[in-house]
This record gives structure tokens, C-alpha cells and sequence, in this order.
């Protein structure tokens, strides 16, 4: 059995005092959008309390899908390094980066430099590519793919974008891994399914979903949205779930659904997976991190 953890979206605070000149463009409103709301919801003690509970439930390995800073400060950047490493080394965490992680041109290099080993394949001695996206990770009978679909919008908009080029390699990716016989699993910030408004949508999703459909997957993992989500993207060997996290930040009582994280234990064999995943979160009244949900995905 191979147990995979997976939280996302941990905005993390305290929100550094930025200066005049930072705060020019799409940062302003995301400053104070942060002192209006996200300051009082994102919390480092309920992160701490989330992260202790899922280290102590021993994962295999930890994926973090995104949205670690809040305005792409420089400053923050270090913050987020020193969180993630307070998560575990890089070859036991893998990173994909979400939409405040690449917020603005001026930063937009911050997260491939600073995080650059938690979020690259398994090559090793070779540089780091400009775009290093989609990587692949190996992990016992696992293979992680993670992909990108961060990049500076116009404010307002917390879309994302694959491009062409990232999902005609994924396929090739998938295609390869299938012959490898490895249980896949997706890493993306965005929803590539299910419902999305349009200020937050990920903007060529239907050619994720289309390269899913005809190379197959055995789980797609995303955030961004700060819910719990299941979805499905029918493969060419049954359907596939796309299963979004809440932030692993967020204090009961906010706009958003109260931090949790998943448990992926997955077990069986190639044409054969069984994979059951486990929700854990802040409880009712407040007390601890207590199993919220169980719900068999394959099998
Ligand atoms: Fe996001």
C-alpha cells in the first residue's frame, strides 16, 4: 500500500509589509483583499495542526498543489521555502505552483527559483529547464506528473493556462507511463472539470480533459477553489477521478470550506488499482483534526 497525502492553497501569512512601489498594478487589490478577508481566514496555527496530523498518519510521499504566497512578494517566497521544508524534503513533498505563486511579471521566476527542488522531475543531475513542466516523479508503484497552469493575469482574474506545448508533452507522458504500468496521478492547481466561474477557470481545460480521455489516468489531483470536489473525466479504460482539496489554511466560520487534506491509499495492482481516499480536517467544534469523510475512488 502507498500512502499519498495531498494538501493545497495554504496562502500563507503574515502578509509582509510591502512598500509603496510593490504594491503597484493587481498586488493593491490583492493586498488589501487579504486585510479585508484572507488575513482573518488563512491561519498558521490551523495549518500547523492540519500538516502535524497528516505527518503523523506517515505518508509515502506529499503533494502541495499550489498557492503557497499571497501578492508574490520576494519576501514570500523564502517564507514558503521554509514552510515546505517544515512539510518534508523535496524528494519526499512534490510542488506545482498555482496562481498567486506566478501573480506577477515581476516575480514570475520567484517559484521555479526558490522552490526549484520540489518541484522538478526525477532527472537529476540536469539543469533545471526554463519551463520545467509537465516533470515526473517516480514513487514506488506511483508516478507523479505535475503540471503548471500559473502564469500573471490582468487583476481580477485568477485564470490559468496550460498551452499547447504542456499538453501535447503530457500526453506523450501519460502514453508512456501506461506502458510503465504506474498508478498516474495528475498534480494541477486549477479544475481541469466540473463547474467553473469564469474569472477562475482554467482556460484550455477541455484539452486537459481531451489528453485524459485518450491516454488515460488513474487520479487527478487539483486546488484552487478551496472546496472538497469529485469529478470524473471518462477514460479510455472507465472513469477518472478529479478530486479538488480545501486550502489547508482556513479557520471554521470563513467563506470558504474549513482546511482540510486527503489520504490516497492506493493499492492492487497494474489494470487492478484500488485507490480509497480519506478526508481529514478541522472538526465540528474546533477540538483537533478528525476524519471527515472515507469514499472509495477505484476499486
Ligand atoms: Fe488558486
Amino acid at each position: 500500500m502507498f500512502l499519498l497525502a495531498h494538501l493545497s492553497d495554504p496562502h500563507l501569512g503574515p502578509m509582509p509589509q510591502p512598500s509603496l512601489a510593490d504594491l503597484a498594478g493587481k498586488r493593491l487589490l490583492g493586498f488589501v483583499n487579504w486585510h479585508l478577508r484572507r488575513g482573518r481566514q488563512h491561519r498558521r496555527d490551523v495549518l500547523h495542526a492540519l500538516v502535524e496530523d497528516m505527518k503523523a498518519n506517515a505518508p509515502d510521499h506529499i503533494a502541495v498543489t499550489g498557492d503557497l504566497v499571497n501578492i508574490a512578494l520576494p519576501v514570500e517566497y523564502g517564507t514558503a521555502r521554509a514552510w515546505l521544508e517544515s512539510v518534508g524534503p523535496p524528494d519526499r513533498v512534490t510542488l506545482v505552483p498555482g496562481n498567486h505563486d506566478i501573480y506577477v511579471r515581476a516575480t514570475a521566476s520567484h517559484a521555479r527559483r526558490t522552490w526549484n527542488e520540489y518541484m522538478r522531475g526525477d532527472e537529476g543531475g540536469a539543469p533545471p529547464t526554463p519551463f520545467p513542466f509537465p516533470f515526473v516523479r517516480r514513487r514506488g508503484p506511483v508516478a507523479l506528473i505535475g503540471v503548471s497552469t500559473a502564469l500573471p493575469t490582468f487583476p481580477l482574474l485568477a485564470t490559468g493556462h496550460l498551452g499547447a506545448e504542456q499538453i501535447a508533452r503530457l500526453a506523450d507522458i501519460l502514453a508512456r507511463l501506461k506502458q510503465e504500468q504506474a498508478f498516474r496521478v495528475v498534480l494541477i492547481h486549477h479544475p481541469p472539470a466540473g463547474k467553473n466561474h469564469w474569472q477562475k477557470r482554467l482556460v484550455d481545460a477541455a484539452g486537459f480533459r481531451r489528453v485524459i480521455e485518450a491516454h488515460g489516468a488513474d487520479l487527478v489531483l487539483h486546488g484552487h477553489d478551496h472546496v472538497h470536489a469529485v469529478e470524473w473525466i471518462e477514460g479510455p479504460a472507465g472513469r477518472i477521478p478529479v478530486v479538488g482539496v480545501p486550502s489547508a489554511s482556513i479557520v471554521p466560520g470563513s467563506d470558504d470550506e474549513p482546511a482540510a487534506y486527503h489520504l490516497f491509499r492506493i493499492d492492487g495492482a497494474p489494470g487492478a488499482w484500488r485507490c480509497e481516499m480519506i478526508v481529514r480536517g478541522v472538526s465540528g467544534d474546533q477540538t483537533g483534526i478528525v476524519e471527515l469523510a472515507r469514499r472509495t475512488l477505484i476499486g
